[in-house]
């Protein structure tokens, strides 16, 4: 997905929490950024590591003097974190992808925002568009006390007063935001973003099932504090899908998705993000076993019925769709 590399100076590492830094980059000339949107992340080459990790944007998208990460160090993590805290200063030159989207803010009439700990940076960036467009919308910001909650400062400011809500929970989700309280009820057109850790996501999932959320409108990026998007270790194997309208079969070979294949044989099936993040393909399974790769379905237990062809795959060598 990733396309072009850019090279960019770290301009300024600021302390926003504890343990959590942002790193603000920009061009080594002074020229201009390519754009970004709300949701997107930089892929960021980190010194002395292998690999790329993924740190989401989230200063405001208008700019295009610069990008600001953010980035939650784990002494627990891969690495990653703990080598941008310590082996990134001021002044070094950092290779990075340009902005990827795979979380985009998509049309609603009002938002529900919920983010758990260095998950805010997306939701930071969608706030300041939201606002700024004139959009309904509510942050619920949920953190383990006031010490390690980001951005503090800037959330109290008067643009964001009243809309920003921040839930401490002291390390006990039990005390934390009542997730499910929350989504009883929602206006016509609302969407739902939630990005954070594993629980808050599952307990976030569960409340919008049980309150029958549509699952368009409900959108999830997973980040853990190394900065990585869910991904997903299991090798690409081919299967096939049938069609249950036409019992045609056609093969997924491995490096194509269920949805190229199909577009590919002229069957239609509506797509909006192609990440796993949105719920627009989701396509009914009527026989076999997917292999949930997205962040919708991937934690349910009880999510074999339906699949989101952009990304899942089967763990059955067949699977009969409803198409
Ligand atoms: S197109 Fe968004 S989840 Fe498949």
């Amino acid at each position: 997905m990733t396309t072009n590399t850019l090279r960019l100076r770290v301009a300024r590492i600021t302390r926003e929490a504890e343990g959590i830094q942002s790193y603000e980059l920009v061009s080594q000339d002074g020229g201009a950024l390519p754009e970004f949107e709300a949701g997107a992340h930089l892929d960021v080459q980190v010194p002395g590591l292998n690999g790329m990790r993924q740190y989401s944007l989230c200063n405001d998208p208008g700019e295009t003097h610069r990008y600001i990460i953010a980035v939650q160090r784990d002494a627990n993590g891969r690495g990653g974190s703990r080598a941008m805290h310590e082996n990134v200063h001021e002044g070094d030159v950092l290779t990075v992808s340009e902005p990827v989207n795979d979380f985009p803010l998509l049309y609603g009439r009002s938002y529900v925002l919920i983010a758990g700990g260095i998950g805010i940076t997306p939701l930071l960036a969608m706030a300041r568009v939201l606002e700024r467009t004139g959009a309904e919308w509510v942050l619920h910001y949920c953190a383990r006390d006031a010490d390690r909650t980001a951005f503090r400062e800037l959330l109290a400011t008067p643009s964001f007063a009243g809309r920003v809500h921040i839930h401490h929970d002291g390390g006990d989700p039990t005390k934390g935001l009542d997730v499910r309280a929350l989504l009883a009820t929602r206006g016509p057109g609302t969407r739902l973003y939630c990005c954070g850790p594993a629980g808050l996501m599952k307990a976030v999932r569960e409340a919008a099932t049980l309150h029958k959320w549509p699952w368009e409108k409900v959108h999830f990026e997973a980040f853990t504090a190394e900065g990585t998007s869910a991904t997903h270790a299991t090798a690409e194997v081919d299967f096939e899908v049938a069609l249950k309208s036409t019992g045609q079969v056609l093969r997924v070979p491995a490096g194509k998705t269920v949805l190229n294949v199909l577009r590919t044989h002229g069957v239609k099936v509506e797509s909006d993000c192609e990440a796993g993040s949105c719920g627009t393909c989701v396509t009914r399974v009527c026989e076999g076993t997917p292999d949930h790769r997205d962040t919708f379905f991937q934690q349910e237990s009880a999510g074999d019925a339906r699949m989101l062809v952009c990304v899942s795959r089967a763990r059955s060598k067949r699977l009969v769709l409803d198409l």
